[in-house]
């Protein structure tokens, strides 16, 4: 059976866009794979985090996780930070990767924007830190989003340099596993911008905790224009805010943009963003109350990231412990 690791940060409530690109797909994952799921509270910090909140954050983004079916029986599911193994690994992997390596991640270029000098030196590693989660349990298949598959290169090379400056076929090579037509959602406000649980304005975005009234304004407040909707895919080309409202909608109905126009093909706004509101109240208004559910009894959260942080160690620490020996450590 494959091995999965994913991984999501703890900055904020969990989005659509986190939903469909990566914890609904990690949910269909579970049967035919050995799946391990964590909470990367350690890339969390790469921007400022309230130490106040970042606790609450992580439970909260795993009793999400648990509300969407991750099952943490048959599966690992963890906080980053309590598993040493990462940041053991991930040392090791910020001296193998090359600086110029960095340069050309374009997220870091995103995030950092004009202030460079004044990021974090995490925020500049952090697809380091992302190998090592990886390579710490000998994991081969990796679901994430579209924005993430220029870090699972980096993971690649970082790997295959691993083994090529050791002499060894240590490290094994990582497939993403990027599923479905809403593998990239946009903001509701700029087509040309990711949603993200981070951007200031909760406008663009819809947290898997809105209530349906909350969902429907932003529905109907998301940036559209002034045409009807094509009958054709190609009428979508030049049209992004179009286009993610489709795909949303196809992703949540599990069908394809084809199917989605054959239906409202030629129909205004109006009347597609009604149908749409009421889709995403059916889907996400249960994983809402059930997350509440998990919240309002915090320990059996608590007591099941530990389970899964104990059970992560006994996977990672001697596949780690190896890669130390095999840079050189000292055995004692
Ligand atoms: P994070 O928390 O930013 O995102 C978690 C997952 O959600 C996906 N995602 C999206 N998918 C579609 N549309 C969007 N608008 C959207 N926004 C986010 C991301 O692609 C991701 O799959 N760096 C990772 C976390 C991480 C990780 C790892 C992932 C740390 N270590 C190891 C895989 C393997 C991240 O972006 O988290």
């Amino acid at each position: 059976m494959q091995r999965i690791f994913s991984g999501i940060q703890p900055s904020g409530v969990p989005t659509l866009g986190n939903y469909l690109g990566a914890m609904r797909n990690w949910v269909t994952l579970q049967d035919g794979h050995e799946c391990i799921y964590c909470v990367v509270d350690l890339h969390a910090i790469t921007t400022w985090q309230d130490p106040k909140l970042l606790a609450g954050q992580t439970r909260e983004m795993a009793a999400s996780l648990l509300a969407c079916g991750i099952d943490p029986k048959r599966h690992l599911l963890f906080a980053q930070s309590s598993v040493a193994a990462h940041a053991r690994l991930a040392w090791i992997f910020n001296c193998v990767a090359r600086l110029g390596w960095l340069n050309r991640m374009t997220q870091f270029k995103d995030k950092a924007g004009k202030d460079r000098e004044a990021v974090s030196t995490g925020l500049y590693v952090y697809p380091n830190l992302m190998a090592a989660d990886i390579h710490a349990y000998h994991a081969t298949r990796v679901p994430v989003g579209d924005d993430q598959k220029q870090h699972l290169e980096l993971a690649n090379d970082i790997g295959q340099k691993f083994n090529h400056d050791f002499g060894v076929e240590y490290f094994p090579m990582i497939e993403p596993v990027i599923m479905g037509v809403a593998a990239r959602v946009m903001s509701l406000r700029d087509g040309s911008k990711k949603m993200s649980k981070s951007d200031p304005s909760d406008q663009s975005r819809i947290n898997l905790t809105d209530d349906a009234d909350t969902i429907a304004t932003k529905v109907k407040r998301a940036k559209t224009d002034a045409f009807p909707l094509p009958s054709e895919v190609d009428g979508l080309a030049e049209r992004p805010e179009a286009r993610n409202l489709v795909g949303i909608y196809a992703a949540l109905s599990d069908t394809d943009l084809a199917s989605v126009l054959g239906e409202f093909g030629g129909k205004g706004f109006v009347v597609f963003k009604d149908a749409l509101a009421e889709l995403l109240v059916n889907k996400l208004t249960p994983i809402a109350s059930e997350t509440r559910r998990w919240l309002a009894d915090p320990g059996s959260v608590d007591a099941i990231l530990r389970d899964g942080a104990g059970r992560a160690a006994a996977i990672a620490d001697p596949i780690v412990a190896e890669a130390e020996r095999l840079v050189g450590f000292l055995q004692v």
